[in-house]
């Protein structure tokens, strides 16, 4: 399974890229606004020059010929940009007009397996599983992830669509998504921080050190 980054923070971005493991980014709307940047090209075109690898950008549009103009322009920032589109029927005609256009997508806010499906056959390149805003309502957002992952691995020769694992919010989440066999889980900088810790691994690094300490001193 491959790790996103699930932010627009810049300083998360350069801090969790040298670590060696992030190899995409994703952003959306409200991430781009909670940094109150207003440009959003300048903003993924900065991300794009410190992580390389795919780095999503939404659309805003919600009419279909809208979406295409906006998708085109957006996928011109940068070579390693993935236009996200919003799952709606006009989204489903966006990507499938642009993936014969060889322009890459991640179709958002998937919520259910046919919407997955869907996604699929239109051509996009990745869909974004909702994982907590399900688990928000009360539903087993993993489980949709799962359900995903196994249809497509029945359709692997002919769907290249790849599984992300959304709307991360703990640890939990993560080793659950690698289970269920996400191609991708992205997940915001603190989970990411969280994965690296452990009080055992703390006191083992602070007892090695006590330990040289005082036969350095013998
Ligand atoms: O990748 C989608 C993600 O940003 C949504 O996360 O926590 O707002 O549900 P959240």
């Amino acid at each position: 399974m491959r790790i996103f980054l699930d932010t627009a923070n810049i300083d998360e971005i350069r801090q969790a890229a040298r670590l060696g493991v992030v190899s995409g980014v994703t952003t959306n709307p409200s991430l781009v606004a909670k940094e109150k940047k207003a440009d959003m090209k300048a903003v993924i075109q900065e991300i794009s020059s410190i992580v390389d690898g795919p780095i999503s950008a939404e659309v805003l549009s919600l009419e279909p010929e809208a979406m295409i103009r906006e998708a085109r322009n957006v996928s011109s920032w940068s070579p390693n940009v993935v236009v996200k589109i919003p799952m709606s029927a006009a989204g489903l005609e966006a990507i499938s007009v642009l993936s014969r256009e060889g322009i890459r997508t991640n179709l958002t806010l998937c919520f259910s397996v046919n919407q997955a499906i869907l996604g699929a056959v239109a051509g996009a390149t990745y869909v974004s599983s909702f994982v907590g805003r399900l688990d928000d309502i009360g539903h087993d957002g993993m489980q949709l992830v799962a359900e995903i992952v196994e249809i497509f691995d029945k359709y692997k020769d002919r769907l290249k669509t790849q599984v992300i694992a959304a709307s991360i919010r703990h640890p939990l989440h993560v080793t659950a998504a690698a289970k269920a066999g996400a191609h991708i889980a992205t997940i915001p900088y603190s989970v990411l921080m969280q994965m690296v810790k452990h009080p055992l691994t703390d006191i083992g690094i602070s007892r090695f050190a006590d330990d040289w300490r005082r036969i350095s001193k013998a």
